[in-house]
């Protein structure tokens, strides 16, 4: 059953709304990766691709009265693998999607890939279903680094996965990882110039964590230290800043004016609905900001979403506002420009006066700079990114 939690009135005033995008989780692989903690399920027979978009729909219809009027900047099918789809099931989800949700003109709609599940004709399919930007999930181009995740796939699949990728969309986005088990400097340097040498618009480079929930957590594998890692993330920062890809987030490169809006929406602390098994949503209203999440388990949420007298949401709630200054942070303070100082009480409600206390210790600490116009994480603010998000935790 749903919790509905609800602040004060009044505390929280927006201007205005923040631009929305839509999230929609497809929750099945072929195989579960052992280092991986999403929401994720290992497929069994065929796929309920029909009712799960129906689902999806029914979620959508659900939230439609929260965003009347508003139009969305950006769709992002992720998963799991949403490539398990065919292109006939994402052609009926934007096409019911765009007929109740309108997208802006030059919306961005992405779907994840997985080089395992990858033909050239699905990838034209969803191309035409109006999907325009690929973000694939290469991992690495060493079959070795491939087969100790566990991946479905070796490194000529994820070379020809990606070469055709390149062929069907003209914004591409690779995942690769690093810190990986038995992996050297010189390994993680041949894999970012492989990257750049095929030339994607988009490169997200991940550092290897070990989740609880996960395969890796029980039987954890040898990684490389973390000074090796560190040389690893500075190696990947300059191969790509010197082929021309700006670090704009944490771990995301770009080709300039391909930063991902999608992400970028939530790391402004934009709005986004929340479709599919176990999505997660954050909505804005002129006074108060809330989130949602949805069941889980594939089964249960088809059954709750379709059937279910409340739909498939379990919870619902307003932010308090003195959490807001941390999850804004969270997100705000990956950006390696850090954000304009009004988007603070443009996206919470709040007086910037509200996060003073962390801004000016983070200050002191050597962790932002800032001046009249913007606030921006140092160098040593992103290498030690918690300490500088915990000054901001509510007391
Ligand atoms: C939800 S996955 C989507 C892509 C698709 N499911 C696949 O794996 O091919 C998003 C990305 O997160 C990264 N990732 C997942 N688990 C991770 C972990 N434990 N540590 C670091 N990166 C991880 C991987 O690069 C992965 O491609
Ligand atoms: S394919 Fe992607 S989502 Fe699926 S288990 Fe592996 S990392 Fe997780």
């Amino acid at each position: 059953m749903a919790q509905v939690r609800v602040a004060p009135p009044g505390s929280v005033r927006l201007a205005a709304l923040p631009p929305l995008a839509a999230y929609v989780h497809l929750p099945w692989c072929v195989r579960k990766c052992p280092y991986c903690d999403f929401n994720s399920h290992e497929r069994t027979g065929a796929l309920p691709e029909g009712e799960y978009v129906d689902a999806l729909v029914a979620d959508l219809e659900a939230l439609l009265p929260s965003v009347w009027g508003r139009r969305a900047t950006s769709v992002f099918i992720g998963g799991g693998t949403p490539s398990l789809f065919a292109p006939a099931s994402i052609e009926r989800l934007l096409s019911a999607l765009r007929a109740r949700l309108p997208l802006e003109p030059d919306a961005e709609v992405t779907l994840e890939a997985n080089p395992g599940t990858a033909e050239a004709s699905r990838f034209a399919g969803y191309r035409a279903a109006g999907v325009n930007r690929l973000s694939l999930g290469v991992q690495s181009f060493d079959d070795r680094m491939l087969a100790a995740l566990g991946r479905i796939h070796g490194a000529d699949e994820a070379r020809r996965a990606l070469d055709m990728g390149l062929r069907q969309f003209d914004n591409v986005n690779v995942d690769l990882m690093y810190g990986l088990p038995g992996q050297t400097l010189a390994m993680a340097r041949e894999d970012i110039a492989e990257a750049v040498r095929r030339g994607p618009s988009h490169v997200s480079a991940y550092q290897l964590t070990i989740e609880p929930n996960t395969v890796f957590y029980r039987k954890r594998p040898e990684l490389p230290a973390h000074d090796a890692c560190a040389d690893m993330q500075l190696a990947i920062e300059e191969a790509l800043g010197a082929a021309g890809y700006e670090h704009y987030e944490t771990s995301a490169f770009a080709r300039p004016g391909r930063r991902s809006r999608h992400n970028l929406n939530y790391w402004q602390f934009g709005d986004y609905l929340g479709l599919g098994a176990g999505a997660h949503g954050k909505l804005s209203f002129a006074e108060r900001v809330t989130r949602h999440a949805r069941a889980r388990q594939p089964r249960e949420y088809l059954e709750a979403a379709l059937h279910g007298r409340r739909g498939s949401l379990v919870e619902e709630q307003t932010v308090a506002p003195r959490e807001l200054p941390f999850e804004f942070m969270l997100n705000a303070l990956r950006l390696v420009e850090g954000f304009p100082v009004e988007l603070f009480a443009a996206r919470t409600g709040l007086p910037l006066a509200a996060a003073e206390t962390g801004l000016a210790e983070a200050e002191r600490r050597g962790l932002i700079e800032r001046d009249r116009r913007r606030i921006r994480p140092t160098e040593r603010g992103r290498l030690f990114l918690n300490e500088l998000l915990a000054l901001f935790l509510p007391g």
